[in-house]
């Protein structure tokens, strides 16, 4: 990672400041469902407003492709940000054009004010010329503190950080931070784990890391792809049978690489998918026929423990095994823990990253005590993959 500017010394008073956040939130029924977002972006606009900035902010909210689809609305979240910062931000029922510059020019320092949805317009997703300098038009200054959005190269994360100076947010910054110590610079013996359904969407993330860290853990479905490859039979498991040469090579490639690959020794199997099937506890080679492998077993975490404690630095993605179901999360929390205690002790600097991954570290009740929690999905993995991501290279110095 080349370095970024920060908003450190920068002046801010009186200014017009864009701040590219990712409002992107959890909504059921109408209801934002988690604030952690909105709860992490808070600092930067706190510090921005504090400054006496005029602070406009703009995010997409899900996929309206181009269209403008009331219940993507963000207005919601205008409510929930002023309610987290504890004071009135308004909200302008466009982000460019006549209704976003008139509320911008009613914006004074010090206050907040949250634009509509961007990606109520399609030149946002084709980070059309004309559309960036909309959003240009509006701002002095631009702030991305939407790493979680820094994936897209769209209008409002790329094409407009190069119409304006343009700076990393404090939840940018601290993302990137983080994220450098766990693999761009970390302290060695690094371990990863990767775990989660498909080798197919993690091929990549999979490719960098085997050059990149001291031990690789699989785990999840995708662990029985890798066993599978090698000849193993795996019952029932969920396995992709088309991604053998594929697992095959990536092996080769970490042995190449000193790379130590860590597969499943044992697992908990069942017959059925669902929550307290009848299950048993069997080898990794010795799966019946009939079933399926829904979570590693106890000689596996025993093995991932004694590996833990002898590494530095750990970066997460993916639970090990089928963690929403009962008995299925145990493997998950047990590991999730240890992981815990090694960071609080200071012996470990853990990142972990992606949905699931955050909702077993919730599960596991140990959210708070990691080294650092990406608040990303998509942009976390390309990372992860050894990705420039495209909102970070334009806040490049
Ligand atoms: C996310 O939630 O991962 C980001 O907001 C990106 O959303 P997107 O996948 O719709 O671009």
């Amino acid at each position: 990672m080349g370095s970024f500017r920060t908003l450190d010394g920068v002046d801010v008073s009186g200014k017009r400041v864009l701040v590219r956040a990712d409002l992107n939130v959890p909504v059921r029924d109408g209801r934002i469902t988690d604030l952690t977002r909105i709860e992490r972006l808070a600092p930067t606009i706190a510090e921005l407003a504090g400054k006496g900035a005029r602070v406009i902010v703009c995010s997409h909210f899900e996929r309206p492709k181009g269209k403008r689809v009331p219940e993507m609305s963000l207005a919601p979240m205008a409510v929930a940000l002023g309610q987290v910062l504890k004071m009135p931000v308004a909200f302008a029922d466009d982000c460019i054009g006549p209704a976003a510059e008139t509320a911008v020019a009613k914006l004074a320092p010090g206050h907040v004010l949250v634009l509509e949805n961007t990606r109520f317009h399609p030149g946002e997703e084709k980070n059309d010329p004309v559309m960036a300098k909309g959003l240009a038009a509006l701002a002095d200054i631009f702030v991305n503190d939407a790493f979680s959005a820094a994936h897209r190269a769209h209008a409002s994360t790329e094409g407009v950080a190069r119409l304006l100076p343009s700076y990393a947010g404090r939840l940018m910054q601290a993302e990137l931070e983080a994220l450098d110590k766990a693999l761009g610079n970390p302290a060695h013996p690094v371990m990863a784990i990767v775990a989660g359904s498909k080798v197919s969407t993690k091929l990549d993330l999979l490719g960098n890391l085997v050059g990149k860290v001291d031990i690789l853990v699989i785990g999840g479905a995708m662990a029985n792809t890798f066993l599978s490859a090698q000849g193993i039979a795996m019952g029932k498991s969920l396995q992709e049978a088309e991604m053998h040469q594929t697992a095959l090579d990536i092996l080769a490639r970490a042995k190449l690489a000193g790379c130590e690959v860590v597969l499943p020794v044992d697992g908990v199997v069942a017959r059925e998918f669902r929550a307290d099937p009848p299950i048993e506890i069997v080898s990794a080679n010795a799966i019946p026929a009939d079933a399926m492998m829904l979570d590693v077993g106890p000689a596996t975490v025993a093995m991932l423990l004694v590996k833990l404690a002898g590494v530095k630095t750990l970066v997460w993605n993916g639970p090990l095994g089928a963690f929403e179901l009962s008995p299925f999360d145990k493997a998950t929390v047990a590991l999730a823990r240890a992981v815990a205690a090694a960071t609080t002790a200071g012996r470990l600097i853990s990142v972990a990253g992606g949905g699931d991954t955050v909702s077993a570290l919730h599960h596991a009740g140990v959210i708070d005590q990691m080294t650092y929690v990406s608040s990303a999905g998509g942009a976390f993995l390309e990372w992860m993959e050894g990705k420039l991501l495209p909102g970070v290279a334009a806040l490049q110095r």
